[in-house]
């Protein structure tokens, strides 16, 4: 049961004496910080008295408090403070509730009334390029949201919007006439469009950054000049004068470095022979990439062949990834599938009056909005926004969805604005959509997270390094194996694999989602704290505990009549057991899988501190050792149920 709907369900018509819109203010109802003042704290009276001349927040606190009936399952309510309303569950109801749950296989969480169809849009990495840690990010989030909106019941539909359309194919298929290494595309073919691409990028870059030099140094210049006219003719005792000639020689020293590093760079290609060969060859190859592209669109028959032998290449070696992490999708069609339905819906975005013609490209302007949607070129080309928006329609029309989630980056923010203003206007307007959108993953250093090379990290690695450090630890000899037997080779191999990869998913969907966070393998691995390993291992050590007492586990839960809540500790553990449907709930409202991190840690904190204030095994009565046994089974079962939802494996033994 999902006791915090309920309990708001028992004040919102209530609350609609003083407010026409209790909605608004419900979720001022909420678990408490601290269980001094209940179980659940209301702090609505508040913003409510200030509306209400005369009315004092506690008086109507008071007056909130007598009308709300709660006697079935609540101790009767309390006022504290300048207005705070405290709820504390009676404890025989909790105990009766927690009963319910031992033979419970959803464990109190009841599969959605009114079930909707959820696309979740998630990973859609570009193909092509190497799949990097933001990726990684969006995979990890996308297929936490999917798991926990499917466990609720409704109809989820896992969409990979793969870029398989984009103007890396230009840059890999000119890489590939001028520059392929035959013999390296025959032994692994990605990995050689991969460097296909890092190549045509860095030439191109190149030519960009030798076009930009000339005006960076005449930049120089000018600063120079003026700065030196200012110490040559001003006052040098004005303040004014001396702010300004600090604030140009700031900024000389900043152009200056810039310049520096440019031409660094420049002559380091320059220092390779083969390189600076090439790039000389082509001085205008980003426009001779972009070309590539723009015939791969026009139809081009070449193109189109080379395409078609790239891609599948592409998407098993990202395949291969999805298979190591146990990620699923139920649709990939990506964004080629949509470019035949594009010219239609920009034709129809006109007719409607809602696109127009500006500069030679065809525009949404939306109120309030300064950005332009652009959803084609001056060239005729359409764009990412044309793509999405006959995605949307097809996601509504073909897939009848009700709500869309898009889990991608927070810097295509601007993006979803402007595609969800747009698609309101369109005629869409019942469609629920979201940006899940997330920071960066940083290095120690705080700037983007890079690997040893340079380059933006290649996933595979990444994860045979946190497997191989999960080894490490795994095979450490430490009091925390008291439970279990030693295990062999094999055992510690496959428990290292669940350990290291949950690891990894873990630390990406522990962070609110919205800030940026920094990649730290030992700390994402860490026995203790707000780890998967450390949920892991209090896993493995309940599990250590039936087997120890040779507790069969099926049969314990049909005595679920013996379940008594005693002590405090037991109390405390029993709550948060039952507050797991509450934040599944909150998961799949907000797309805040960090909010089943937070509860899971909180719950493994619980029950330590439960496990060490009441023997089990050693219980002096039989009652009472059963009873603790049921609430370490549930325990666990949470523990593992949640984690699962969160795309993280378990193991019985560590
Ligand atoms: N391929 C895009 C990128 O890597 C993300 C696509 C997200 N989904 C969407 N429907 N726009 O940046």
């Amino acid at each position: 049961m999902n006791i915090l709907a309920e309990i708001r369900s028992r004040f919102e018509p209530v609350l609609t004496e003083w407010t026409d819109d209790p909605s608004s203010v419900i979720d001022m109802l909420k678990p408490s910080q601290d269980s001094k003042f209940g179980d659940y704290q209301a702090n609505f009276a508040m913003p409510l008295a200030a509306k209400i001349p005369d009315l004092k927040p506690r008086d109507l606190a008071a007056q909130i408090v007598e009308k709300v009936d709660l006697s079935d399952f609540c101790e009767p309510l309390e006022v504290a403070g300048p207005g705070f309303i405290n709820i504390k569950l009676k404890q025989d109801w909790l105990e009766e509730q927690t009963r319910d749950l031992v033979q419970d296989e959803r464990l109190g969480v009841a599969a959605a009334e009114a079930p909707q169809k959820v696309v979740v849009d998630f990973s859609a990495p570009n193909v092509a390029k190497p799949m990097h840690v933001g990726h990684l990010r969006s995979t990890v989030i996308g297929d936490a949201n999917y798991r926990v909106l499917k466990f609720l019941g409704h109809d989820v539909v896992g969409d990979n919007h793969i870029g398989d359309w984009g103007t890396q194919f230009g840059m890999i298929i000119f890489g590939y006439k001028h520059f392929l290494n035959e013999a390296a595309f025959q032994e692994a073919p990605v990995t050689e469009l991969a460097r296909l691409y890092r190549l045509v990028n860095q030439l191109s870059d190149y030519h960009a950054s030798k076009n930009s030099l000339s005006q960076k140094e005449q930049e120089l210049e000018q600063l120079t000049e003026k700065l030196q006219t200012l110490e040559n003719t001003a006052d040098q005792t004005d303040k004014k004068v001396q702010k300004q000639l600090k604030k140009l020689k700031a900024e000389l020293g900043e152009k200056q470095s810039a310049l520096t590093s440019l031409q660094e760079s420049l002559s380091k290609l320059e220092a390779d022979e083969d390189l600076h060969s090439k790039a000389i060859a082509f001085p205008d190859i980003a426009r001779l990439a972009r070309e590539e592209t723009a015939k791969l669109h026009a139809g081009d028959v070449d193109n189109n062949d080379l395409w078609k032998q790239f891609l599948p290449q592409c998407l098993d070696a990202i395949q291969g990834v999805y298979d190591r992490l146990d990620i699923h999708f139920d649709m990939a069609l990506g964004e080629s599938y949509y470019q035949p339905m594009l010219a239609d819906v920009v034709a129809d975005l006109k007719a409607k009056g809602l696109a127009t013609e500006s500069q030679g490209a065809i525009c949404v302007f939306m109120k309030g909005k300064e950005a332009p949607f652009i959803v084609q070129k001056q060239d005729g080309a359409f764009t990412y926004a044309t793509t999405d928006l006959a995605t949307i329609k097809y996601r509504v029309e073909e897939l009848k969805a009700d709500r869309v989630l898009y889990v991608v980056d927070s810097r295509q923010s601007e993006h979803f604005q402007l595609l969800f203003a747009t698609v309101k206007e369109w005629g869409y307007s019942d469609l629920k959509l979201q940006h899940v959108s997330f920071g960066t993953v940083l290095g120690k250093n705080k700037r983007p997270y890079k690997t040893r090379s340079g380059d933006t990290v290649g996933l595979e690695s990444l994860l045979d390094e946190a497997i191989e450090s999960a080894y490490q630890i795994v095979s450490q000899n430490d009091d925390e194996k008291q439970n279990g037997p030693e295990l062999d080779e094999a055992e510690r191999r496959e428990v290292a694999e669940v350990v290291g990869l949950g690891g990894i998913k873990y630390a990406d969907l522990k962070h609110n989602r919205d800030s940026d966070y920094i990649f730290d393998l030992d700390k994402m691995l860490a026995k203790q704290g707000d780890t998967a390993t450390y949920m892991q291992y209090a896993y493995a050590r309940v599990n250590g505990i039936f087997r120890k007492g040779e507790i069969d586990r099926k049969e314990l839960r049909t005595n679920q009549q013996s379940l008594q809540l005693q002590e405090e500790s037991e109390i405390a553990l029993a709550l948060q057991i039952n507050r797991f449907s509450e934040i599944l709930e909150s998961v799949s409202t907000e797309a805040r899988p960090n909010y089943l991190t937070n509860y899971l840690f909180e719950l493994s904190n619980l029950f330590s501190t439960f496990y060490n204030a009441c023997p089990v095994l050693k219980a002096d009565e039989e009652m009472v050792k059963t009873s603790r046994l049921m609430l370490c089974d549930l325990t666990a079962r949470v523990v593992q149920q949640g984690l699962s939802l969160l795309g993280i494996r378990t193991c019985e033994r560590m």
